[in-house]
């Protein structure tokens, strides 16, 4: 399956956990692509199976740049597929949502819920357990989509 990844990371958490997920799928024979948010226009993605964004949680909504991204998004592969991460410092945060109604509006589906990572100062570092949680997000997200 082709898989492409798109984060914004302010210090490197939610880059951290998307390097990690990367490398737990490329292990699984998926060929992933990686891009910041900052490198690549939502109008020239690659085609993908399946699209992974995340974002950390920035004054009660997703990361500025992510939501410009997401709102000008455009996907040109046919029954795409999409799940979210986020980082977050408060519990109550619901970025997720905030994220999956910017994608509503899109030519693209919802595969499993998102996951939430926390980090346990505004840099880091994430929640001990992050990995373990990533390994059971990959893993659900292979269980629905194959
Ligand atoms: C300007 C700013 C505002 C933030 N506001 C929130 C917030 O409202 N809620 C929250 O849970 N975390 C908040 N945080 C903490 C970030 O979620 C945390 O720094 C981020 O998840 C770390 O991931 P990163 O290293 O990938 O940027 C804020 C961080 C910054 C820099």
């Amino acid at each position: 399956m082709k898989i492409c990844i798109v984060y914004e990371s302010k210090f490197g958490n939610g880059k951290g956990c998307m390097e990690y997920l990367q490398g737990v799928m490329s292990k699984k024979d998926h060929d992933v692509k990686m891009f910041s948010v900052r490198e690549i226009e939502p109008t020239s993605l690659p085609l993908a199976d399946l699209y992974i964004f995340s974002s950390p949680t920035q004054i009660g909504s997703p990361a500025g740049k992510m939501k410009k991204f997401l709102k000008k998004l455009e996907i040109l592969q046919k029954d795409a597929k999409y799940v979210l991460v986020v980082t977050h410092l408060n519990p109550r945060a619901n970025t997720l949502e905030k994220m999956e109604r910017l994608l509503l509006s899109k030519e693209i589906s919802r595969v499993t819920e998102g996951l939430m990572i926390k980090v346990t100062g505004m840099k880091g570092p994430l929640e001990s357990g992050y990995e373990e949680k990533l390994d059971t997000f990959a893993e659900d997200i292979l269980k629905a989509i194959e």
